[in-house]
């Protein structure tokens, strides 16, 4: 009887494999980073080969850490950074080029054109989304545009569209470029496909006037599945490196997966995701609740023979990237110094630092904000930007919080945190006070590869039903909303005033 699930989760900056038991505990863990290349100002890659191998390597190591066989796994899910986009060979299984990464902005004025063109109603509408760079439909539109001639034997040069047209290449996110890889069946989950800016997500379908609109040949998509999966999308080769032939059962963006790690299958539960960004999603069940407030509108889950459920997102660009940020300047020697910084003044000294580093995500869609620091005086020292920093990522999500509010007709009660910044006890106390709202840590912070472990392991019946799951969810600390209201909110308006000082910055 296997004993254990796996979750490969693939994130921006480097990749996870966990081993979850029945309880949801982690019996066994390896991460490997991956190079982050930034070939011009703006553009964003990472190499899908060293992406495979890595997560090649940590399955290997987490299992011989934990002493785990690979026949002992009931399935293996999959979470993934999203929209990131690839195009490889089908026949050799060799990447065109490098993975074009969802914070790329390579593609800014081809979504300024399609806004001048009128498609911003009808994007909206069909996909959820706000038109922007950061989706996959553009970076795949850029691929099969840009992408150098394939040299084949005997030697030629074959171009890329042709041989897309016939079929012979394939368009992916990362999760399907795994999934690939472990199982060779062509496939994507709902949640990925929802990420896409191609997919419509009523319909359930791929939408054919997108593709249209940017030239994508059908035959490149992959099929898209539930996000857990009772077919299952295939199992791992037994010839293959794990050895055996375990079912690759779930998949699911990786905020998606968190949402789901932290069991919100409700409408109106919420969890917000600290990692490069911050991701704060609200499940509203069967509804896709259209967003008049800058949020997007996107696929939460799905089960086998289920509807889909929806959720509202505020994806925030940049908040524990900034953290990084303060390090890369020698503020900080480490993330952990930032809390001691941070602390160790009584307030910012009227500073707002705010982190548009790759322009505004939700909820103000400026592609073109940047990375602005205001209020500095002769007396500003470090400690001041390191809580301004802080301070920012709390601000963001207040922004959406603000939004999700004026969106849907229920409000959260309490917001779930996850991901690695939530280990920042002074962040997630000035996190409840700013949002006003209970932040609640659960025991488990890795809920993103938790998520894919439950997905994966729903769908082989290793777990019953979404009630034994909630049954797993532990807390670990809340933190309670205080401070004196009226200071709180004459900050939060100078906070706006640093944002729209931030807009409209970049010119080319
Ligand atoms: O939409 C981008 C998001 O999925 C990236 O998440 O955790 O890899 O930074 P993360």
């Amino acid at each position: 009887m296997p004993r254990y699930v796996g979750a490969i989760d693939q994130g921006t900056t480097g990749t996870r494999f966990m081993l979850f038991d029945h309880d949801g505990v982690v019996v066994g863990n390896a991460y490997r980073k991956h190079e982050q290349l930034y070939p011009s100002p703006g553009w964003v890659e990472h190499d899908p080969a060293e992406i495979w191998e890595k997560t090649k390597a940590v399955i290997e190591r987490a299992l011989s850490r934990a002493g785990v066989q690979p026949e002992e796994l009931a399935a293996i899910g999959v979470t993934n950074q999203r929209e990131t986009t690839l195009l490889w060979e089908q026949d050799s299984g060799r990447p065109i080029q490098n993975a074009i990464v969802w914070q790329d902005r390579r593609t800014t004025e081809r979504i300024e054109q399609l806004r001048e063109n009128g498609w911003e109603e009808k994007i909206r509408k069909k996909t959820g989304l706000e038109p922007d760079a950061y989706f996959s439909a553009t970076k795949a539109e850029w691929l099969l545009e840009n992408a150098d001639p394939i040299e084949v034997e005997p030697p030629r040069h074959e171009d890329v569209r042709e041989r897309a047209e016939k079929g012979e290449i394939l368009f992916g996110t990362i999760d399907t470029w795994l999934i690939w890889n472990l199982t060779e069946e062509h496939v994507t989950d709902v949640t990925n496909a929802s990420r896409t800016m191609l997919y419509d997500i009523r319909a359930g379908e791929w939408d054919e006037e997108l593709l249209a609109e940017f030239s994508l040949p059908r035959e490149i998509l992959p099929e898209v599945r539930p996000s857990s999966d009772e077919e299952t999308y295939g199992t791992t080769d037994p010839d293959g490196f794990l050895g055996a032939e375990v079912p690759v059962a779930g998949a699911l963006g990786d905020q998606q997966a968190a949402l789901f790690g932290q069991t919100c299958f409700t409408p109106g539960e919420a969890k917000n995701t600290y990692g490069t960004g911050s991701f704060f999603l609200m499940n509203t069940g069967e509804e896709a609740v259209d967003s008049e407030h800058g949020l997007l509108t996107t696929v939460a889950f799905q089960r086998s023979g289920e509807p889909i459920q929806y959720a509202l997102e505020g994806s925030i660009f940049i908040t524990g990237a900034a953290i990084e940020w303060l390090e890369d300047v020698d503020l900080i020697e480490s993330p952990a110094q930032s809390e001691e910084l941070a602390r160790s003044v009584e307030s910012t000294d009227g500073v707002y630092l705010v982190p548009a580093f790759t322009g505004l995500g939700a909820p103000h869609w400026d592609q073109r904000a940047r990375g602005t620091i205001v209020g500095m005086t002769r007396g500003t020292r470090k400690e001041h930007l390191v809580r301004a920093t802080i301070e920012s990522i709390a601000y963001q999500t207040r922004d959406v919080a603000e939004a999700m509010a004026a969106d849907a007709d229920v409000e959260p009660e309490q917001l779930r945190v996850d991901g690695g910044a939530v280990k920042n006890n002074f962040l997630c106390g000035i996190q409840a006070d700013i949002v006003d709202m209970e932040i609640v840590r659960p025991e488990v912070d890795e809920t993103t590869a938790l998520g894919a472990a439950y997905a994966a392991g729903l769908a082989v019946g290793y777990w019953e039903d979404l009630e034994e799951l909630r049954e797993n969810w532990r807390i670990d600390r809340t933190f309670e909303p205080g401070g004196d209201r009226r200071e709180i909110e004459r900050r939060y308006d100078r906070w706006q005033e640093a944002v729209d000082r931030a807009k409209g910055w970049a010119v080319d």
